[in-house]
């Protein structure tokens, strides 16, 4: 026998995954600690101090004092209490299934002479499933999907990292193509079914992220979410729809909505990580117009997770809740939260302009914005991910390389992969900063440590 566990090849390929991500969040978090001045944007989470979700943390008391009493914590049903289900389908999910389904529920009632309200009540939670996190939610609506035909999941080629690994795990491949860029700008449908030609009978879904991570590319205009839709409709395949930012778009602007034909088809990914700063919580959704999307979360929740974390559940009911007892304060926490976010975005690009002449993009959305970096920078460090380790190490900010969310396939012997263009590379040549984490003044300060980090070289 040898002292190690036998394992499968593909066990082992998974532990040979390298991600500069956790390197830098490994180093950035003990230089924080040393160093007062320390600027972290690598981390993707949103701190906006004062601004927690009104009722949270009275429900976590509540909830505190409850086990001190009772003595335990027992389960709910593995897809969520439905009172939790009830209240994210009335306030969370995006507007446009949310009417689509009301209407399914108004038809029902009307053929079958029955009370609508009473109806409603009764059905909208067979719509929604509570999730460990939106990645719980990826996980059960990639796996909804994935067969051994039909193992590839079509993404943008700039996407959150996981979305590869999430759909990896399960046994797909996705196939990214350049759908969308940090503008909003949707490809030319053509283009993007001709790169999708060679595999279209193995195309299980297209995962579309409402809001991007990390370039905050989000459609708002008609004729590009036209396109978008053009190319799901040709494609032929449900959609899943990664709502993680959801509502969180700058500028007086929204997401477009989606038309009924595509919404029938598709499930909504949420998460409440981002939106409401509880990322430890592990909250997300599933909601789906065909409610066997949601029932197939109790099997998937059953078999890979069991049941949501009830504290957490707790807590989200009870800042829900407020939606209806206190919707003027909910109203003002949405909006105080989103013009945080916004005003760090905009001291941002305002001052990587200012103090390093360097021209960047408003984002969108969401708390991320990419900072391209000329080839003469990097050229000087060799490659993208030294320049970012070393800011790090020696220049006071973290921040990840591009090389962590760019995705290409190619063509390998009887098959595809997928790939990540090489650290010298024109495409990886960035950084994306999260100013969700970082309050308005150190933004600012981030960028004077890059401008001395560059200068000193
Ligand atoms: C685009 C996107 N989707 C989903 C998630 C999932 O978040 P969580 O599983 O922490 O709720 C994230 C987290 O970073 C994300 O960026």
């Amino acid at each position: 026998m040898t002292e190690e566990i036998r394992l499968s090849e593909s066990a082992v390929k998974t532990l040979s995954k390298k991600s500069t991500i956790t390197l830098i969040a490994g180093k950035a978090r003990i230089l924080s600690v040393q160093d007062p001045d320390f600027v972290r944007a690598d981390i993707g989470e949103l701190c906006a101090p004062g601004l927690f979700p009104p009722g949270y943390k009275e429900s976590l008391r509540e909830s505190a004092d409850a086990v001190s009493i009772e003595g335990r914590i027992g389960y709910t049903v593995p897809d969520g209490d439905n009172k939790l289900k009830k209240l994210v389908f009335k306030h969370s999910i995006p507007d446009d299934l949310r009417a689509l389904i009301l209407e399914r529920f108004q038809d029902e009632a009307g053929k079958q002479g029955i009370d609508f309200e009473k109806h409603k009540e009764n059905n909208m939670q067979k719509h929604v499933a509570i999730t460990h996190g939106g990645t719980g939610a990826l996980g059960a609506s990639v796996s909804m999907f994935l067969t051994d035909q039909k193992n590839l999941v079509v993404t943008n080629q700039r996407t959150w990292q996981n979305h590869n690994l999430i759909v990896d795990m399960h046994g797909g491949m996705i196939w990214p193509v350049p759908l969308i860029d940090e503008e909003g700008k949707v490809a030319d449908p053509d283009s993007i079914l001709k790169l999708c030609h060679p595999v279209k009978d193995q195309i299980a879904a297209l995962l579309y992220t409402l809001i991007n991570n990390p370039d905050g590319a989000v459609i708002t205009d008609p004729a590009e979410q036209a396109k978008l839709e053009t190319i799901i409709r040709e494609l032929n395949v449900p959609l899943i729809l990664d709502v993680a930012y959801h509502k969180l778009v700058f500028d007086g602007r929204e997401a477009q909505p989606f038309s009924r034909d595509i919404l029938h088809n598709t499930v909504v990914c949420g998460t409440y990580s981002k939106t409401l700063q509880i990322p430890g919580e592990r909250l997300g959704y599933i909601a789906c117009f065909d409610p066997r999307g949601a029932r197939f979360v109790y099997f998937y929740n059953r078999s890979h997770s069991g049941c949501p974390s009830v504290t957490s559940q707790r807590g989200l009911i009870a800042h829900l809740t407020l939606y209806e007892t206190a919707p003027d304060e909910i109203e003002a926490y949405k909006k105080k939260l989103l013009t945080e976010i916004e005003t760090r975005r905009n001291i941002l690009v305002e001052k990587v302009k200012e103090k390093l002449g360097w021209e960047m993009k408003h984002p969108g959305g969401a708390i991320y914005a990419i900072i391209p970096l000329s080839s003469d920078l990097i050229i000087k460090f060799g490659d993208v991910d030294t320049f970012t380790l070393d800011l790090v190490d020696k220049g006071g900010v973290s921040a990840i390389s591009g090389t962590v969310f760019e995705f290409r396939a190619r063509p390998t012997n009887g098959g595809y992969e997928v790939y990540t263009p090489d650290a010298t590379s024109p495409e990886v040549r960035y950084l994306r900063f999260c100013f969700g984490f970082t309050p308005q003044d150190r933004v600012g300060l981030a960028v004077d440590h890059i401008k001395n980090f560059i200068s000193s070289r």
